[in-house]
């Protein structure tokens, strides 16, 4: 696909995530979130829902968590306009609740058409929604920060910005994860043809045999 149409298709996916009645959360949202970035981006961030203010704006990461991530993305050297940020779930569920299964279930075709059309190298998730969409059951507090090649992408799992703002104590460790994943574009960016990671001599550590991924 040319990236005019290309463009044009996320445009129209976008538009009709906006319109969707799949699941009851249209019923009580005034709008659904379907994400923000350039179609073309190179790294793309997946939450959990909107909350109160995304749901009032229709866009992202625009409440108290969005400004904490915009602190950790321009900490790693990322400009928020450069990458793609959406969620795993479009509309907000009612008081902030946690998805049901069932609503995950009807927006991930969403989610999946998002990731094959703007074809990020990097896909970064936020909270333990997100990593399970990937890999479930992983335990975020062990596998958060270590990229793994999943296909032909890398996934960088991190806590979600809300947790650290909730839980002060996990704010130093996602901030040396953001720093990794700066570094990880850094790399990617000198070195676009890198199949991995492991090619890119980073984060030797973190072999994607490491293991044991559950709780
Ligand atoms: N939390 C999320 O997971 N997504 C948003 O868009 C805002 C807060």
């Amino acid at each position: 696909m040319c990236e005019v149409d290309k463009a044009e298709a996320l445009r129209r996916l976008e538009e009709e995530i906006r319109t969707c009645t799949r699941c009851r959360l249209h019923a009580t949202r005034t709008h659904a979130v379907p994400g923000e970035g350039p179609y073309n981006a190179m790294v793309m961030f997946i939450g959990e829902a909107p909350g109160y203010y995304e749901d009032k704006q229709g866009k992202p990461f625009v409440g108290a968590a969005g400004r904490y991530l915009n602190k950790l993305l321009a900490q790693s050297g990322l400009r928020r306009e450069e990458v793609y940020i959406t969620n795993i779930v479009k509309c907000r569920p009612p008081k902030n609740r946690d998805p049901l299964p069932d609503e995950i279930q009807a927006c991930e075709p969403f989610l999946d058409r998002q990731i094959e059309l703007i074809d990020p190298r990097i896909i970064v998730t936020l909270g333990r929604f997100a990593l399970h969409h990937f890999i479930p059951g992983a335990s975020i507090t062990r596998v958060h920060g270590q990229p793994r090649k999943i296909g032909k992408r890398l996934f960088f799992p991190v806590f979600h910005p809300a947790a650290g703002l909730y839980q002060p104590k996990w704010q130093p460790l996602l901030e040396e994860d953001f720093r990794k994943l700066g570094q990880l574009v850094q790399a990617l960016r000198e070195n676009p043809d890198s199949a991995s990671y492991e090619q890119l001599s980073l984060f030797p550590e973190n072999g994607e045999a490491r293991g044991d991924t559950t709780q």
